[in-house]
């Protein structure tokens, strides 16, 4: 019965559902009776609401109810997620007549139709009174905040230390001192977000792809003020997160009051426009590094300093020199973040939140030292390589990165570099420039119990903690129990999502296959020694048809190492509980290695990026491909943050301008080029059995900057503002 794990290229295990249209996202879900709603929203920058005339838009045929704040009795705001609460921002819209920031819901049409709900909103009047607002973090009037000011846990915003920076880099020879900056830009998750909210005999029932089913089931409760047993969240598909999903939306309790109202089933789908208002974001920062090197490029210390955007009404927490202070072996750095408030909704985490930029102002930083030092940018990051955490000063549990930037080098053909800027000029005169950049993000782990059925049918169900967003959690349960128990991946059934099932929380911090993977494979294992008691060889459902057994079940909990067993009622209760990247005996990250070239056409000036090699160290490889898919991603994704992302704003009128995948540039499939992507596939020894760390994040830490280290070598301009645009290499 016990077979040898198979790691081949299994495809996904919901790949044929998800072609055929078989997975039903919530936007899908059809039922009857449902009605449809649309909000109508603030057009000031900030104020309060004079007037709300809804007359017009209730008189609409086919319109069933206008909600507005007056409606709203009883209903509290669930809390912000990083202060103890389940919502991506504290504050609750349509509880009073307050206007936060542009875009802000103020009243929901509920209607027959789609149609019948937008044409009623637009009906709508409003009259304000508008209060000064600001919404650029560069504005002359800043607020800027302590991050010591926010309620949340003091080790989360104390100065990253090590050493003594200042007096280290006061000495040092060499030093350099960059300043870089980066717009807000948004997730744009394909799948909009929506609900369908549902009461059946008092029991709230809400389908809405999400991160953290969980949150949503404690957050909701909270909210209506009924017991958590009563609310249940279904989220089998997410139609990508990036963070915009991992809590409580504004809308969705919204939703369950007029699902109660109207004894019927309601559906919100955002509109891209309002998601750009009413769901969280990258927050703009700006960043000031220094490093100081010795001639031989030994970097003896790093100073780096960060303003970072946050709401009038939450302190959205700034950790960007955990990556600073992490990703090379400096003895002194000094770290400290501060928080601008400006008039827009709660920015959040939008994948590698911090290490992105982090990496952008360190990777950067080290490649203008490779020029001052006179080193190859690949022998300098070698050159300070560790395998100690220099903030914990613990054994890290396993870095490879070493090995990411000697393979990538070798397949990119680096050696064949020359060093000096603009030295690679085809005739036509196109600028080509090459460019490399490290990255890396801690490898965290959470609580989880994991649920395993066998049936003598022939499936088996594995139900735990986790959500599938895209990036094939499903497939790497389903490879590792198949291969455990001996069967095919496409005999077992995946249960994740769903409150339900096992208890959810969040899925995110690139957690997800290195907590539900491990989880299910103990499962499996408690399976099999329930089966031997049984007794007998065969296929689990042999040996249940044997005994005369239809179902056989297994289940257990594990935690990350060093987690008190409270941990669990966390998790019961749809709070985050996520260990990383400290643990008790070690610290733990995941490492990559980006290889770019850039060409920059002479006339038009367009960047194009032809040809990338990414090579990561994720721990051991469950499932190749869709960790393959997950870095081909990533990678598209860093090539958008640093040539087309992002979220304009006016500070004459408040919100985000170019709130659509019109005039919000990503890239396209003219811009993509060759991606070829490898895996260390080491396990990691220490950090959970299987030896998998998390790679969703670090895929896409360091692709900025080694463009930015490309667009240098090619013309040799340090470009330090992101997105970089034509006006910028002129
Ligand atoms: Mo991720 S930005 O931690 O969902």
């Amino acid at each position: 019965m016990m077979a040898d794990r198979s790691y081949s290229d299994t495809q996904r295990l919901d790949a044929r559902d998800k072609v055929r249209g078989v997975a039903l996202f919530a936007a899908d879900d059809v039922r009857p009776g449902m009605l449809h709603g649309i909000f109508a929203v603030a057009r000031i920058g900030k104020g309060r609401l004079k007037s709300l005339d809804t007359r017009e838009a209730q008189g609409v045929p086919g319109v069933r109810l206008v909600l507005t704040h007056t409606d709203m009795a009883g209903i509290v705001p669930a809390g912000f997620l990083m202060g103890g609460g389940f919502a991506f921002q504290s504050f609750q819209p349509m509880l009073s007549d307050a206007i936060a920031y542009r875009g802000q819901p103020i009243a929901l049409v509920i209607a027959d139709t789609l149609e019948i709900a937008r044409d009623a909103a637009d009906r709508i009047a409003a009259t304000y009174a508008a209060e000064p607002f600001q919404v650029e973090l560069d504005s002359p009037a800043q607020d800027i905040v302590s991050q010591a000011a926010s309620p949340l846990p003091k080790p989360m915003f104390a100065d990253r230390v090590a050493g003594d920076a200042d007096a280290a880099y006061a000495a040092a020879p060499i030093k350099v001192d960059m300043h870089c900056a980066s717009p807000p830009q948004h997730q744009n998750p394909i799948e909009l977000i929506a609900t369908v909210a549902e009461w059946r005999d008092g029991t709230l029932i809400v389908h809405e792809g999400t991160q953290n089913a969980g949150a949503l089931r404690a957050g909701l409760a909270k909210q209506l003020g009924i017991a958590p047993d009563k609310v249940q969240v279904i989220s089998p598909y997410c139609g990508g997160g990036f963070g915009q999903k991992n809590s409580l939306q504004m809308h969705t309790v919204i939703a369950a009051v007029a699902a109660r109202r109207l004894e019927r089933p309601v559906k919100i789908v955002l509109p891209r426009a309002q998601i750009y208002h009413d769901t969280s974001f990258r927050p703009a920062s700006r960043h000031r590094l220094r490093l100081g090197a010795q001639p031989d490029g030994k970097i003896v210390a790093a100073i780096h300093e960060i303003d970072s955007q946050t709401s009038r009404h939450d302190l959205f927490p700034a950790q960007y020199a955990d990556l600073s202070a992490r990703l090379h072996g400096i003895a002194n750095f000094r770290g400290h973040e501060r928080l601008v408030r400006t008039d827009v909704q709660t920015p959040g985490y939008m994948r590698a939140p911090y290490e992105h930029m982090a990496a952008f102002a360190m990777e950067t930083a080290v490649d203008e030292l490779a020029y001052r030092v006179d080193m190859d940018p690949v022998a300098l990051r070698l050159a300070n390589d560790t395998q100690i955490d220099p903030i914990s000063k613990l054994p890290l549990s396993s870095r490879n990165l070493a090995e990411c930037l000697n393979r990538g080098a070798e397949m990119f053909g680096w050696a064949k570099r020359p060093m000096a800027a603009r030295s690679l000029r085809e005739t036509d005169g196109t600028m080509v420039g090459w460019g490399v950049a490290a990255g890396a993000y801690k490898a965290a782990t959470a609580p989880a119990i994991a649920r395993i059925t066998a049936t003598d049918t022939g499936r088996i169900m594995v139900a735990v903690a986790g959500h599938e967003m895209g990036q094939g959690i499903r497939t790497a349960i389903a490879i590792t129990v198949a291969g455990k128990l001996g069967v095919q991946a496409d005999s077992i059934d995946v249960d994740v999502g769903d409150t339900r099932g096992t208890p959810q929380h969040l899925t995110a911090g690139s957690w997800g296959t290195a907590t539900a993977v491990p989880a299910a494979d103990e499962a499996a294992d408690a399976l099999l020694a329930s089966l031997r008691v049984l007794g007998g060889a065969g296929t689990p459902a042999e040996i249940l048809k044997r005994a005369g057994r239809p179902t056989l079940s297994a289940e257990i909990r594990r935690k990350a190492p060093g987690q008190p067993d409270a941990v669990f009622e966390r998790l019961a209760g749809g709070m985050p509980a996520a260990q990383g990247p400290t643990y008790p005996d070690f610290a733990a990250f995941s490492y990559v290695a980006h290889f770019v070239e850039v060409r920059i056409e002479p006339g038009t000036r367009r960047i194009r990026v032809p040809r990338v090699v990414s090579v990561a160290d994720c721990g051991r490889v469950i499932s190749p491909r869709t960790a393959q898919s997950q870095m081909l991603g990533a990678v598209v994704w860093g090539i958008g943050a640093a040539l087309r992302e992002e979220s304009e704003v006016d500070p004459r009128f408040g919100g985000f301008l170019n709130a659509d995948l019109a005039e919000y540039a990503i890239p396209v499939n003219a811009d993509i080029g060759s991606i070829q992507v490898a895996f260390v596939d080491k396990p990691d020894p220490r950090i959970n059995s299987l030896g998998v760390k998390g790679l969703g994040e670090v895929a896409m830490v360091g692709v900025a900057p080694a463009i930015a280290n490309a667009i240098h070598h090619a013309t040799g301009r340090r470009l330090n503002r992101l997105p970089f645009r034509v006006e910028h290499v002129l």
